[in-house]
């Protein structure tokens, strides 16, 4: 039997192992996905107990990404760039660890159709979710212009450079005090920040409206609740958007192929996004 899991901490609402397993019954798949739940203070031992088991494949939430990329004997270009690992592949014969990241997969995935059209990228956040995003739609897309919007302004410059270098596009940091200074409007508004879920469910960076025109796409990253303010406010403007769910399914999705090397049944997609609504 394969053995698959989840390395994070704390790993409550996860919904990794309920995809995974309903995949693996569904194509009549001999192997198990287990929780790996470990206190920061363990991290490195049980890494290295991990290391030394017969595991086939992980998925690495919060708070690891970025932390187990140094213990990977092999990291992916893309996942490299974006400085976070969600999967990791086991090397059935040499049991290296090959780390990627498939949330900028699953972040592109609802938005294939429009990408040709999106030239110009407001993006709110820069964290690990939006490195992602930004790499996705410079990587896929072809953006003129990108702005990134964070209140901690070293990390969005950090990330900035870190675009230039990939783009030949304008790409620049502007801080909330000066995004009422923007003129033009843009083909798509995307929240990667936390504002809208949890102890900030009523909050959100701010009015998506005033940046769109009528074929702007809004995407917020947040799945729970399926309807952040940031989204809401959109919607009621009657603009198009787009929340996390179909991200939420696209990464696992994607980690699912890499680790399994099957693809992931289409059916199961469909079901998952009926149920998890
Ligand atoms: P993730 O991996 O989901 O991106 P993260 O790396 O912790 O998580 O990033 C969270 C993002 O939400 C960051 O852009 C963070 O802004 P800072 O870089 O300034 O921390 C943003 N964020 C979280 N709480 C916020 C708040 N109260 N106001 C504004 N931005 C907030």
């Amino acid at each position: 039997m394969r053995q698959y899991g989840i390395i994070g901490y704390p790993l409550d609402h996860t919904f990794s192992p309920k995809i995974h397993l309903r995949a693996y019954r569904l194509l009549k798949m001999n192997a198990e996905y287990k929780k790996i739940e470990i206190e920061p203070a363990q991290f490195i031992s049980k890494i290295k107990s991990l290391k030394s088991g017969r595991w086939s494949g992980f998925n690495v939430t919060i708070p690891y990404k970025e932390k187990i990329m140094e213990y990977l004997d092999e990291v992916d270009p893309a996942a490299e760039m974006i400085g976070a690992v969600n999967t990791i592949a086991v090397n059935p014969s040499n049991h290296r660890w090959k780390g990627y990241n498939t949330d900028y997969n699953g972040f592109l995935k609802p938005l294939h159709a429009f990408l040709p059209e999106i030239k110009s990228c407001l993006i709110f956040g820069a964290g690990g979710a939006s490195r992602a995003v930004a790499f996705g739609l410079i990587k896929e897309g072809n953006p003129h212009q990108v702005i990134i919007v964070n209140r901690t302004e070293t990390k969005a410059k950090n990330l900035v450079s870190r675009l230039q270098n990939l783009s030949a596009g304008r790409i620049e940091f502007m801080n909330f005090s000066e995004i009422k200074k923007i003129q033009f409007k843009m083909d798509i508004v995307i929240n990667t920040t936390s504002l809208g879920m949890g102890k900030a469910i009523n909050q959100y960076p701010a009015d998506p409206v005033q940046f769109c025109h009528e074929r702007t796409v809004v995407y917020d990253l947040i799945y729970n609740p399926e309807e952040s303010p940031f989204l809401k406010m959109a919607k009621e403007a009657g603009i198009f958007t787009l929340n996390g769910l179909p991200m939420l399914i696209g990464q696992a999705a994607a980690g699912f192929e890499i680790m399994t090397g099957s693809p992931f049944p289409e059916i199961l997609t469909d079901k998952l996004m009926q149920e998890l609504y």
